[in-house]
């Protein structure tokens, strides 16, 4: 099992150093391969994703990532700037599925700032669309205005076969779990979400078993604050799927807990945590690991076919939290606040 290790910026060496730990204990054999990517990239050859990264990851069984972005480079042209490498990499590996699963772990309910019994028990699957939308669609830029200053522009499309697929996706993992699936748009105002929403009800029809309903995107964000138990699995666009993600988090306590896997077509795929390098505490050893060890355990399981460790390695997740341990993003009074690497640790030997 080949994994290419793209730890990225701030606190992504610390959290994927952390993992490799963790994975190491499972006494399985992985050939690790390290490459550099975002602002890490860019210091070593100049390009966001580089041409030796990009050929690592096409060429592994599954890639391991940690977070890009830096301060540092926010004044870089676009194309130059580190998300480029995940939106490159997504882009090039055809990751067009991307599964953010939001679960509350029993002992995390009281870090939410929900109210414990709103989320507690929560567990919803966010699939998101990740190759198109307004992030690809052309055409995009900054131009001049006739009016005289200039305007901004980008172009939200999508095909029916970019619909078509993820839609598959969706209810195919509705089948593992409660057959309900809600799919958001914006179809009172947006062409684009009138055929998500046309195309998604007509793939329904080839799933009889599935429940599907329809949500506008600015209710849906309302409804995951007032009672997002309503739902099981969502399936959205990738702008959309970006901002509900993100809320979606909040609900379990901490963006610092929550994984996800993007997925190619053969169930190839990157996997990294859903929060971003956080440069305010990079290099302090506090980050919460355990997003990017959940993001393992998914990689285990949809790309390594080794669906006993992934159970393990979460197991041994739930226990560590159950013992208590909680790293600042998550502590609440009573329990034992440690760091990046006690946090680590602890899940190692529970497994
Ligand atoms: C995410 C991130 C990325 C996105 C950024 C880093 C480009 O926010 O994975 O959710 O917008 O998709
Ligand atoms: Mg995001």
């Amino acid at each position: 099992m080949k994994i290419a290790v793209l730890p990225g910026d701030g606190i992504g060496k610390e959290i994927i150093a952390e993992t490799l730990k963790v994975l190491g204990r499972l006494g399985l054999k992985f050939e690790f391969e390290e490459a550099p990517v975002g602002g890490a990239g860019y210091a070593a050859s100049g390009h966001p994703l580089p041409q030796e990264t990009l050929a690592l990851a096409k060429q592994a069984d599954a890639i391991l990532f940690g977070a890009v972005g830096d301060p540092k480079y926010d004044n870089l042209e676009s194309a130059k700037r580190p998300e480029q490498a995940i939106l490159g990499l997504r882009k090039a590996l055809e990751l067009f599925a991307n599964l953010r699963p939001a679960q509350v772990y029993e002992e995390l309910a009281d870090a939410s700032s929900l109210r414990a019994e709103v989320v507690a028990g929560l567990d919803i699957l966010i699939v998101r669309e990740l190759t198109g939308d307004i992030y690809f669609g052309e055409p995009k830029g900054i131009r001049a205005h006739a009016s005289g200053g200039r305007e901004g522009f980008d172009t939200m499309r999508y095909s029916e076969a970019e619909i078509r697929r993820i839609a598959r996706v969706a209810f195919e993992a509705a089948r593992k779990r409660s057959r309900k699936v809600c799919s958001v748009d914006k179809a009172n105002v947006l062409e684009t979400s009138r055929l998500w929403r046309e195309v998604v009800t007509q793939e329904a029809k080839q799933f009889g078993d599935i429940a599907l309903s329809h949500m506008y995107v600015d209710n849906c964000a309302m409804q995951l604050v007032r009672n997002p138990k309503q739902f099981d699995v969502i399936v959205t666009g990738n702008l959309f799927g970006d901002i509900l993600s993100d809320e979606a988090s909040m609900l379990t306590g901490s963006i610092g807990m929550l994984p996800s896997a993007s997925l190619d077509a053969n169930n190839k795929g990157l996997y990294e945590p859903i929060h971003g390098s956080a440069p305010d505490i990079a290099g302090k050893g506090i980050a919460n690991p355990l997003a990017t060890i959940l993001s393992a355990a998914l990689m285990l399981r949809h790309s390594l076919n080794q669906g006993a460790a992934a159970q393990r390695l979460e197991g041994a997740v739930k226990k560590t939290l159950r013992d208590g341990f909680r790293t600042a993003d998550i502590y609440t009074a009573g329990k034992r606040k440690v760091s990046t690497a006690e946090m680590a640790s602890a899940v190692a030997e529970r497994l």
